[in-house]
Order: structure tokens, then C-alpha cells, then sequence
């Protein structure tokens, strides 16, 4: 089967990004002029979609926008993305996400979200994709919606179907029906400690993490290292991926690009070593540029992600 054929649904935060460089941060009572300025269809559930899409999946979406124009408008644009979004609910009443990414000075960002309850995902609002879920070859679900939506998905997940959780599980009951559910369980230094229960410190307790949470279920945990890098480690062995390129002009949305390209590779039925090579090239393209959103190009990851693979693969011997 083509990687095109392969279908993709990604549950989680559709919302506008506002992302703005400046120079400095103006101070009290001044002001900051803009260098530069993009308005896009951005949050974790559309960035890792755009991913996916861009590395050749078909890709569902499935979360929730306002009945607002900011909610027409970046539904347009994940139409014109290529993806589809009948699994959107436009909530009556409700404002669409906006996230400000504030990027400036340099090696500075700061994140401003507006986020009303209402457009957080909800059990019917789930229920209500459950033919598009079942469909899936793959499902990414972001652990940041609530708890019952969260179950409402993996439930609704075909048995086969690769299921790629990401993030911190709200609650107990959550982590338990992730770990038995999900195949791959990724979280970011901050989120490790919702996932396992206890606070990793230094690289060795990170891989003892990811070795706990195999033990659990998941056939692929991803983790990264607080000050940087991310293990990803599977039944028999690990590896730990550098953060690569250059210093990150921005890193919002590293994560994202780097569980949907992880999700990708497994999904061609790469092996987690690989996969973890096109995850980390995947996160190092977006952390270029201001603002989440991903220009992935799926011939260039595939053959960088290779070859940095058996350059890794030779030095190491
Ligand atoms: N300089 C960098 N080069 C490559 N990857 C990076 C760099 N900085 C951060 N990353 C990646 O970004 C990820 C950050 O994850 P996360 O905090 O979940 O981001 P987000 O949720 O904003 O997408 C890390 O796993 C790491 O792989
Ligand atoms: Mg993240």
C-alpha cells in the first residue's frame, strides 16, 4: 500500500496562531514594532494533521472551533491544506482558539493562548466521528483534551489501527486506558511525570521511564530529556536522539511535527531507530521558523532522516 492510501485521524486543538517576530519586548507603557507577521491555521491538532498530510497521509480532523470567522477561516485553510475537517464541530457561541507566539529576541518566545472551555473536545463531540475513527489506520491523540474525550477516542479506535498518544494524561483513569491502549506514548520533559508518576532527572531515569512505560503496554515510548534530546526506546533497545540543526529560532510545534513524522515511519513500517531519525529531523525543520506550523517535504525527510541514520549507525559502529 502507498503512504498516501493511509489514513490519518488526528484528535486534538484546531485553532488560529497569530505568531509575530520582534525585536524586543517592549517596555512597560512602549511599544514593539513588528518585523514580521503570520496569521495561520495553527494548534496541536492541526499542526500534527499538516504534518501527516505533508508526509503523504490522508488525514482527518477531528476537534473543535467557534462559530466565529477566525473558526470559517482556518477550516478554509485545512481544506486547503488537503485536509478533511467533517469532524470539526463549529460550537455555537463558542470563540475559536488563539494562540499568540510571541518570537523575539532572539532565542526568546513566549506563548499567549486564549482558549475557551467550549472548544475543548467532548465525549458526543467524539462519538460523533466514530466511523471516520474506525477507519484510521492511524489515530494521534492529544492527551491536553479532557479526559472523557480522550477515552471516547482510543475507544472508538479499530483494534489494528496504530494509536499515537502525545502529551500529559489528565487524570489517573486516563493514563491507565492510554498505556493499555495506546502503541506508541510520547511526552515532552515536562509531561513525563503525569505519564510514569514519579520525576525523571538526567538521561539514564528518562530511559528507565520509557523501559517502565513499555512494560505497560505501548510498543514505542518517546521522551525527551529535559535540557535536550528525546530517548525513544521499544521492547528491545533505545536510542537517544541529539536535537539537531541549529540553535531553534522558535520552538513551538517541535513536538508536534516530531510525533506526526514518528507516526508516519512506523506507519510505512520503518523501525523505531529510523523512526526516530525522521521524528528528529521532522522537529528540527520546524524549530527553524516562527510558529508551528510544519513545511515538511516528505522525499527530503525520508532521505535525510536515512542518511543521518547510517552516518549515526558508522560512527557508533
Ligand atoms: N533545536 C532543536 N532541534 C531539534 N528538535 C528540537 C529542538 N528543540 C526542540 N526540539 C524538539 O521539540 C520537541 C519539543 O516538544 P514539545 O514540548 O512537545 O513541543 P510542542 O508541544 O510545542 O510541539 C522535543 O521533543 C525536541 O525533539
Ligand atoms: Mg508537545
Amino acid at each position: 500500500m502507498e503512504d498516501s492510501e493511509r489514513k490519518v485521524v488526528v484528535v486534538g486543538q484546531v485553532a488560529r496562531d497569530l505568531v509575530l517576530s520582534i525585536d524586543d519586548l517592549p517596555e512597560e507603557g512602549g511599544s514593539a514594532t513588528v518585523r514580521e507577521r503570520r496569521e495561520m491555521l495553527g494548534g496541536k491538532g492541526a499542526n500534527q494533521g499538516v504534518a501527516c498530510r505533508q508526509l503523504g497521509a490522508r488525514v482527518e480532523l477531528v476537534g473543535v472551533v467557534g462559530d466565529d470567522a477566525a473558526g470559517r477561516e482556518v477550516l478554509e485553510q485545512a481544506v486547503d491544506d488537503g485536509i478533511g475537517v467533517a469532524g470539526v464541530v463549529r460550537r455555537a457561541g463558542a470563540r475559536t482558539a488563539l494562540l499568540l507566539d510571541l518570537v523575539g529576541p532572539p532565542g526568546v518566545r513566549r506563548l499567549v493562548e486564549d482558549v475557551d472551555d467550549q472548544v475543548l473536545l467532548r465525549p458526543d463531540d467524539v462519538e460523533g466521528c466514530r466511523e471516520s475513527l474506525r477507519s484510521a489506520d492511524a489515530v494521534l491523540v492529544q492527551l491536553q483534551q479532557p479526559g472523557p474525550a480522550v477515552a471516547a477516542a482510543l475507544d472508538a479506535c479499530a483494534e489494528d489501527a496504530l494509536v499515537v498518544a502525545d502529551g500529559a494524561p489528565a487524570d489517573e483513569d486516563t493514563r491507565r486506558r492510554v498505556l493499555s491502549r495506546a502503541d506508541v506514548v510520547r511526552a515532552d520533559s515536562a509531561e513525563i511525570q503525569a505519564l510514569v508518576g514519579w520525576k525523571p532527572d538526567g538521561e539514564q531515569d528518562v530511559v528507565r521511564a520509557a523501559q517502565e512505560l513499555l512494560s505497560q503496554g505501548p510498543r514505542v515510548v518517546a521522551l525527551s530529556v529535559s535540557g535536550g534530546g528525546d530517548v525513544i526506546a521499544w521492547p528491545d533497545g533505545h536510542v537517544v536522539m541529539p536535537l539537531l540543526g541549529e540553535e531553534p529560532v522558535d520552538p513551538t510545534g517541535g513536538g508536534d511535527s516530531f510525533v506526526a513524522a514518528l507516526t508516519m515511519a512506523l506507519l510505512a513500517g520503518e523501525t523505531p531507530e529510523l523512526a526516530a531519525w525522521w521524528a528528529a529531523v521532522a522537529a528540527a525543520d520546524v524549530v527553524r521558523r516562527p510558529g508551528g506550523r510544519p513545511e515538511l517535504d516528505a522525499d527530503r525527510l525520508r532521505t535525510e532522516a536515512r542518511r543521518a541514520y547510517e552516518e549515526a549507525a558508522a560512527t557508533t559502529g
